[in-house]
């Protein structure tokens, strides 16, 4: 069963869209493993955007993301990782369509509300970069109806 690491960026947070973002997982069936609010340093988000340290907009990233907390988690499902994304919605909110969740509260490409991995070999990466104690695995009564 595949995992994917979500983070609801310093906009999403101070904008109070955790409930709304965690309620669209959690209704969609993907199971919540991990969780948790914090402050990021420098060093956790250079590391995290690293496939991103050429293009021009890196320095901005990375001011962005530690400049206010992040809600970072892992959700588990059948591929959890496109599933997450196509829930997210394009990375430019000129592009994403409605009912994404980028496509319904975001305008701007640089503070666009949610991070979600883009492939399992990055989930992988990002899982073992934010959360170094381990996921959880419990079940849950609705598993069955879900899967
Ligand atoms: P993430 O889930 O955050 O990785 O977004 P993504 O996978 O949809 O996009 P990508 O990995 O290509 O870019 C990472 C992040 O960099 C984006 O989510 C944007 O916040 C930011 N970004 C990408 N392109 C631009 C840009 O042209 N300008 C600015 N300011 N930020 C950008
Ligand atoms: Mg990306």
């Amino acid at each position: 069963i595949e995992k994917t690491f979500v983070m609801i960026k310093p906009d999403g947070v101070q904008r109070g869209l955790i409930g709304e973002i965690v309620g669209r997982f959690e209704k969609k069936g993907l199971k919540l493993v991990a969780a948790k609010l914090l402050a990021v340093d420098s060093k956790t988000a250079e590391a995290h955007y690293a496939e991103h340290k050429e293009r021009p907009f890196f320095g901005e990233l990375v001011s962005f993301i530690t400049s206010s907390p992040v809600f970072a988690m892992v959700w588990e499902g059948e591929n959890a990782v496109s599933v997450v994304r196509s829930m997210m919605g394009k990375t430019n909110p000129v592009d994403s369509a409605p009912g994404t969740i980028r496509g319904d509260f975001g305008l701007s490409i640089g503070m666009n509300i949610i991070h979600g991995s883009d492939s399992v070999e990055n989930a992988n990466r990002e899982i073992g970069l934010w959360f170094a104690e381990n996921t959880l695995t419990y079940s849950k009564s609705g598993d069955v109806w879900i899967q």
